[in-house]
């Protein structure tokens, strides 16, 4: 914990209270090389009224910051915008200092909140539940909530506050990155941890994404600032990361192929380095990644961005290689929407792994628009130019 904890003013009365993760290297396996933040958010009026938690161990640091602005006794309000125990697992710390306060959340908040905060005497918590469009005043400002299920989780839901402008959008429109400057117009490269963040977090609710931005729109809210639950907040342009989300959601790609593979002994690697040859020559964009140079998190955010990734495996014990079976098992739960794939791979006697490759990426709701090439052993000239000549028949499909 940090001595000096300075909360952060957004617009008059309403403060950042959260704090910074620096040394976070693991988000449950997503890998985070430039740490989080844990967004949470002070509202200052007549009623105090505080937007999510932080992570369990930062309890102290967030009511330290708390502190600074109001005594966190005097909160009313506390606003779970998601259950999970990234946002609200300093909730039993605030209710301990404010045991009179009232939790907003949606009808699958309360379910979740029970489901995880028995043992901290949940029962006795007042908890409210909201709907898209209710609306809370605070006094001078007045909260209005936006129901977000299964972004990403069931519970979840993001809270406008009406006469800031502001919305506070829990873990939609978040990235990974601990930084001491706050907002997108300080920080480089955050499109591309946003990118990584939708790839490994959201893929997989694409259409619910759609459907939430609709939401905005006949709402008609304007919206100011977009302060997410993790990493900086969209001061500058915030309609640029909605946009994104949206060209995201519907599939929209680069004109690139992706080749993802591994290998034990070099010959899947030869046909990997053969078939991306076939790709160049055709003129069209392409990139390599070795599972096991890469981590999985940043491979998922290349395939965000390429419409067609080529996998390879070796046959190893009748099967798939483990790494590739991992990123296999990581796809099927992400399900990216309208892709196209091909399978390969070297084996030495009954092969095996290039027909389960393809089977795993069907799967993951691939469209498999080559059959598989396997290859025994080494690739020879002959195998080489079979390599290249399924390199050239892919780019024709990006073309
Ligand atoms: C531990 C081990 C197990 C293997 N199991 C099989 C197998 O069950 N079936 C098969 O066809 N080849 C099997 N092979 C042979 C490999 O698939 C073959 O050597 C292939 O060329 C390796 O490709 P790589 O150089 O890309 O690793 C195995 C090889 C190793 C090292
Ligand atoms: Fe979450
Ligand atoms: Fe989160």
């Amino acid at each position: 914990m940090t001595d000096k904890v300075e909360p952060l003013e957004l617009a008059r009365g309403v403060y950042w209270v959260g704090v910074i993760d620096w040394n976070l290297r693991d988000f449950h396996g997503y890998v985070t090389p430039k740490g989080t933040t844990y967004n949470a958010y002070l509202i200052v009026d007549e009623k105090i009224t505080l937007v999510d938690t932080v992570k369990a161990e930062f309890s102290a640091e967030m009511l330290k910051r708390i502190s600074q602005i109001v005594d966190p006794a005097k909160i009313d309000h506390v606003i779970v915008n998601h259950v999970e125990m990234d946002h609200s697992g300093s909730l039993p710390a605030i209710m301990t200092a404010a045991p009179d306060a009232t939790i907003y959340c949606s009808k699958n908040g309360k379910d979740g909140l029970h489901l995880h905060y028995k043992a901290y005497g949940c029962e006795d918590w007042d908890i409210e539940v909201v709907k898209t469009g209710s609306e809370l005043s605070l006094g001078s400002k007045t909260l209005m909530f936006i129901e977000a299920t299964m972004l990403h989780w069931p519970d979840s839901m993001h809270t406008y506050i009406k006469e800031d402008k502001i919305l506070l959008s829990s873990d939609a429109f978040g990235q990974h990155i601990a930084t001491s400057k706050p907002f997108d117009d300080e920080v480089e490269d955050v499109m591309a941890e946003a990118a990584e963040y939708y790839a490994n977090i959201l893929m997989p609710f694409g259409r619910v994404i759609l459907k939430y931005i609709d939401t905005v729109k006949e709402l008609g809210i304007d919206i100011n600032m977009i302060a997410p639950g993790h990493g900086i907040i969209w001061r500058q342009d915030p309609a640029k990361i909605i946009e994104a989300y949206g060209r995201w959601a519907r599939g929209e790609t680069n004109k690139k192929v992706l080749i993802i593979y591994d290998t034990m002994w070099g010959s899947t690697h030869i046909m990997a380095n053969s078939i991306l040859e076939g790709i160049k020559a055709a003129g069209v964009e392409v990139k390599l990644l070795n599972i096991r140079k890469n981590d999985l998190s940043s491979i998922i955010t290349e395939v965000l961005e390429a419409p067609v990734i080529i996998v390879g495996s070796p046959t190893l014990n009748n099967g798939i290689f483990p790494s590739v079976s991992e990123l296999l098992t990581y796809l099927k739960g992400l399900h990216p929407k309208g892709k196209q794939a091909v399978a390969f791979g070297s084996y030495g006697w009954g092969g095996g792994a290039v027909k389960a490759v393809e089977k795993e990426l069907e799967m993951a709701g691939f469209e498999l628009i080559e059959p598989g090439l396997q290859i025994r052993y080494r690739p020879d000239e002959e195998g080489i130019a079979a390599c290249l000549q399924l390199g050239e028949r892919i780019a024709g499909f990006v073309q």
